[in-house]
């Protein structure tokens, strides 16, 4: 254990007289392999990995804690990697609600019985089939807490094998056809499914983020890589896992172009598990975080995006048709096709605290036939070239995106960026003032007469992350009084207007000055009208935190604690937890799951 030092708990100050005052007590750093909540509140586990998803009642395999689980029987348990999740209540009711969640990437070590020494078909299988999207169904106990539903007709696993349409733009176009597909309008599976959004209408939209370590090939093939590929790092020999082998279609050298068929904002009808998802290509391809919905002045629908890789791009995207309201089946079936057309663009941030959206649009100087792209589909399927020619605002790693649910203004996750002003690398700026970002920080907008439709907007920093107490670190802006805390990840808004803040310090920060007592990864509640910022949960060895909903009621959140016990060595080290289910570190297999935070007292959480 190492000492915590000069990160204790802050204390309540005299500016604290918001209506959403922060009435929890601060929970200290931790580097205890537990799950931490303020002593006013209680904690349940949900739905780890392997737990029936209870798609059928003959289908609900229990999990095997040697593994042994088939791919066949993954496809209906909780995937691996929980990550972006919403809440949505089944017919208006507070007590019954569908959850979806993210499973966002996979231990392969613990996710087979032996491991990966030998990749074979199987393994390939089981592994996407523990990517994706879980649906499930749950209900809350007389008593207050939360169960699961099984089985459930709602229930549903998407994974790394289901069939999925494409539309919009790109579909059909000739980067977006393989030999499995020559029409390029369908393909198997979404993977990589990092943080999410929502739209009015009650659709889920799920990110398909680090797609590109699934695709790979024989090393010698690297060099032929396109530029395109390059900056997407779909590029053979680099691969994260040995797909390619065994499914020809992750194989760059022979289907080059399946892997433009991933990396985009899928949207998912939660509430009817017969219909086919749908990659909705109008909105860009990159390394896709959030898909973050607003409303504008005149009903069309703004997605706030980020591209979480160090010097990418936040991006906007505004359909041209409205929306139809309300958010039942009607609803859903008459805003189908909303997504398919619209405007992108990427932002630009100035020095004076001014911005500019601008338009990703062919034809424009630099994304025309000249400069390489064919035609609109090409411009979204390499929008990260097309934000380059416009001069877009080279990020930290944006992650997640967050709307204020009063005020309208954006907050936006920057998480670090430790090549920030490195040689012949962007030097820091207005946006990105630091140099070794290691610590990160959340930015926020205000788009110009509050219209998430315009094309300007005012910005400035909510908070720069890092340690209070080192003034020379520059980590504290005015107004904000903040815990200790690094990597902001995670983002989400409560209908009160209380920012839940996830961290994901990960192997970057080891070793680096104070990287001991920002302890294990964490979750803080901040208060926008206050400045202030409060650690609420810490989580056990390894994890991440991400993804999290507040009920509408405001009662309950719902939070998920993703890869305990990893311990980013490339894979061969033990991990270093036995959480959830506790028992000696190396004998039971650490499980990434949801959980469920409440008030003893029943009483709104983070007030
Ligand atoms: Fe999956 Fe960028 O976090
Ligand atoms: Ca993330
Ligand atoms: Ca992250």
């Amino acid at each position: 254990m190492v000492a915590l030092v000069g990160a204790g708990c802050t204390t309540v100050t005299g500016r604290m007289s918001t209506r959403n005052a922060l009435g929890f007590t601060s929970v200290p750093p931790s580097l205890r392999d537990a799950l931490t909540v303020p002593p006013e509140y209680d904690w349940q586990l949900l739905y780890p990995w392997g737990s029936p998803t209870g798609i059928a009642p003959n289908r609900m395999p229990a999990f095997a804690p040697d593994a042994s689980n088939t791919a066949f029987e993954q496809a209906a348990q909780a995937g691996m990697h929980h990550d972006g999740m919403h809440f949505f209540p089944l017919e208006g009711r507070a007590d019954r609600a569908l959850l979806v969640m993210n499973h966002e990437y996979t231990d392969e070590n613990l996710l087979h019985a032996d491991g990966i020494k030998q990749w074979t078909a199987d393994k390939v299988r089981k592994s996407l089939a523990a990517m994706g999207v879980s649906v499930i169904e749950i209900e809350r106990t007389p008593e207050g807490a939360w169960r699961q539903v099984l089985p459930s007709r709602h229930a549903r696993r998407v994974h790394g094998a289901t069939p999925i349409l494409i539309s919009g733009p790109a579909s059909g176009t000739p980067l977006m056809r393989t030999a499995a597909n020559p029409a390029g309008d369908q393909v198997f599976g979404t993977f990589a499914n990092c943080a999410m959004g929502v739209t009015p209408w009650g659709t889920y939209l799920t990110c398909e983020e680090n797609f590109h370590g699934y695709f790979g090939g024989p090393k010698e093939a690297a060099s032929k890589a396109t530029a395109a590929q390059r900056r997407y790092g779909t590029v053979a020999g680099t691969q994260w896992v040995e797909y390619w082998r065994f499914d020809e279609r992750f194989d760059l050298t022979r289907h080059p172009n399946e892997s433009n068929r991933f990396g985009w904002v899928v949207e998912i009808d939660p509430f009817d598990p017969r219909a086919t998802p749908v990659k909705r290509t109008a909105l860009g391809r990159k390394r896709q975080e959030s898909a973050t919905c607003k409303l504008t002045a005149d009903g069309r629908l703004a997605v706030y995006m980020g591209d979480d890789t160090r010097f990418e791009y936040i991006y906007k995207f505004v359909t041209h048709a409205k929306v139809q309201p309300g958010n039942d089946a009607a609803a859903r079936a008459a805003n189908r096709e909303v997504l398919d057309e619209g405007t992108l663009y990427a932002a630009r941030f100035d020095a004076d605290g001014r911005g500019r959206w601008l338009e990703l649009r062919h034809g424009a100087p630099g994304i025309d036939a000249a400069a390489g792209f064919a035609d609109q589909a090409e411009v979204l399927i390499h929008s990260r070239l097309a934000a380059d020619a416009v001069g877009a605002t080279k990020m930290d790693r944006p992650e997640w995106i967050a709307v204020h649910p009063q005020s309208g203004e954006v907050y936006v996750t920057l998480t670090n960026n430790s090549q920030r002003g490195e040689p012949g690398r962007p030097a820091p700026d207005a946006a990105n003032p630091r140099a070794n970002n290691l610590y990160g920080g959340i930015l926020r907008w205000r788009e110009d007469a509050g219209d998430a439709a315009a094309t300007a907007f005012a910005w400035d920093h909510f908070v720069l992350a890092g340690d209070p107490a080192k003034a020379d670190a520059g980590t504290r802006y005015p107004r904000t009084d903040a815990d200790f805390f690094g990597s902001p990840d995670g983002l989400h808004f409560d209908s009160g207007g209380l920012l839940w803040i996830q961290t994901d310090l990960s192997g970057q920060n080891i070793g680096q000055p104070n990287w001991a007592t920002l302890g294990n990864n964490q979750m803080l509640c901040a208060d926008p009208a206050s400045g202030r910022i409060k650690r609420f949960l810490t989580g056990p060895n390894g994890c991440e935190i991400t993804g999290c909903v507040v009920t509408p009621d405001r009662r309950t959140l719902f939070v998920n604690i993703q890869h305990p016990g990893e311990t980013r060595d490339d894979g061969d080290a033990q991990p270093n937890s036995a959480w959830p289910d506790g028992g000696a570190v190396g004998s039971v297999r650490p499980r990434s799951a949801t959980v469920v935070v409440r008030r003893k007292d029943g009483g709104i959480v983070g007030t």
